[in-house]
């Protein structure tokens, strides 16, 4: 009877563990089914081997030929941007990437290297590379991680060493990568890919993620690009979505939240700048380019610079609002204080002073204060302050700011303790 039970039971635990065994080997067929279908499980950035290419230390500074040119491109405008980036003044405040965005693109070789539109580009992107850096200036480019761009172009997907080293060849310091026709494709995996075949070439690019936010690449994405988008695309309008466009409040909205993310070498991205294009007003403009600067965005203009009013000029190279974004420091700044339409933002700087901004929303103009425990500092301690847009300069003693700002305005200040 004993040894009939203990037979039994060594029958059903042989049986028990059989199955258990079974279950393993189904498992481990599955994971490594998983592993030979699924190769985007892989978490690159988490890798302890990957460092970041050691690029933009402050956030990147130039020109794109988007926002205002579209597809409507060719080797004159791109020309004529850099003229202008070398003589306006802008290459003297840093201004520094003139970049073409998408729409460059010709077809590939019969073995797969790409080509430059050839009625677009005559010169060649070479010849192109070659005159932004005669003047001083550092070029860049546009490509996907799909089979196609967004505008329809060949993408580099399944070119990717390929297309790194062509840029290599002709002299490209600077890669905006986009996210069309990308299908189920892993985020993570395919800019790790993009950034690994930069390396590859032997030349240091800078490489802008431009996949929108979908995949929060905030998370993952230090030390595989510089920079990354954080939204849609940004619209000249002060607000307001449109199908795939946000308004450049909108943008502020979603931007200012990811704040812990940037730091040096690796910035929140709430896209390329629209100040001079027209849609908005030059007091919009102003608040534009001041809340980019507090969140350390990249200053990426994206006007006509040939034909610039002084109103426009007057904003983007304003030096002290490019300053605060370019400090070194590199901590992006926040909302300290919301009110609804009134709100309060402050940056910390590496002098140990502040960047704050008063922010009206509103439609008409309103009375915003600062107290300094808002920002950081003690009530006792007296400040000088100093205007950023008017230039000037107080001294503040009563533990408190306070200042009327115009409707979509900003007053933007410098807070230093005296
Ligand atoms: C996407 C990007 C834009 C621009 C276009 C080009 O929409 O987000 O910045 O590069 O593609 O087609």
């Amino acid at each position: 009877m004993v040894a009939k039970t203990s037979g039994r039971r060594l029958a059903k635990a042989v049986s028990r563990l059989a199955a258990t065994l079974g279950l393993l080997a189904i498992g481990t067929m599955a994971a490594a089914q998983d592993q030979l279908v699924d190769p985007n499980t892989v978490r690159p950035s988490r890798e302890a081997g990957r460092t970041a290419n050691g690029l933009a230390p402050t956030p990147p500074m130039g020109w794109n030929s988007w926002n205002r040119y579209g597809c409507k491109i060719n080797e004159q405008v791109i020309r004529a941007a850099a003229d202008a980036m070398a003589t306006n003044g802008m290459k003297g405040v840093g201004y520094r990437y003139v970049v073409i965005d998408d729409c460059w693109h010709g077809t590939r070789t019969a073995d797969g290297f790409i080509t430059a539109d050839p009625v677009k580009f005559p010169s060649g992107i070479k010849a192109l590379a070659d005159y932004v850096h005669a003047k001083g200036l550092k070029f860049g480019i546009y490509s996907d991680a799909g089979r196609k761009t967004c505008g329809g172009k060949p993408g580099s997907q399944g070119h990717e060493y390929q297309d790194a080293l062509t840029y290599a060849r002709w002299g490209v310091d600077y890669l905006k990568y986009d996210w069309c026709s990308t299908g189920v494709r892993n985020a993570e995996e395919g800019y790790a890919l993009m950034s690994d075949a930069i390396r590859a070439s032997g030349r240091e690019m800078v490489l802008s993620i431009c996949e929108w936010g979908n995949n929060r690449p905030w998370e993952w994405a230090e030390k595989i690009g510089n920079l990354w988008r954080t939204t849609g695309d940004i619209r000249d309008a002060w607000k307001g979505p449109v199908t795939y466009s946000l308004g450049m409040m909108d943008i502020v909205d979603r931007n200012e939240p990811l704040y812990p993310y940037a730091g040096p070498g690796h910035w929140n991205d709430p896209d390329m700048l629209e100040v001079g294009n027209g849609g908005m007003t030059d007091t919009e403009y102003r608040t534009h380019f001041s809340l980019w600067a507090m969140m350390a965005a990249p200053l990426i203009a994206g006007n006509n610079l040939a034909e610039m009013n002084a109103a426009t000029r007057a904003i983007l190279l304003n030096h002290d609002v490019i300053a605060v974004d370019q400090d070194r420091l590199g901590r992006q700044g926040r909302r300290v204080r919301d009110d609804g339409d009134q709100e309060v933002w402050s940056r910390d700087l590496a002098d140990g002073s502040r960047a704050v901004v008063l922010l009206n929303r509103g439609d008409a103009p309103a009375q915003i204060a600062v107290a300094w425990p808002e920002i950081g500092y003690t009530t006792g301690v007296p400040m000088q302050v100093r205007d950023l847009w008017t230039g000037a300069a107080t001294r503040e003693a009563a533990g408190r700011l306070s200042r009327t700002v115009m409707p979509h305005g900003v007053v933007m200040v410098r807070i230093t303790p005296a």
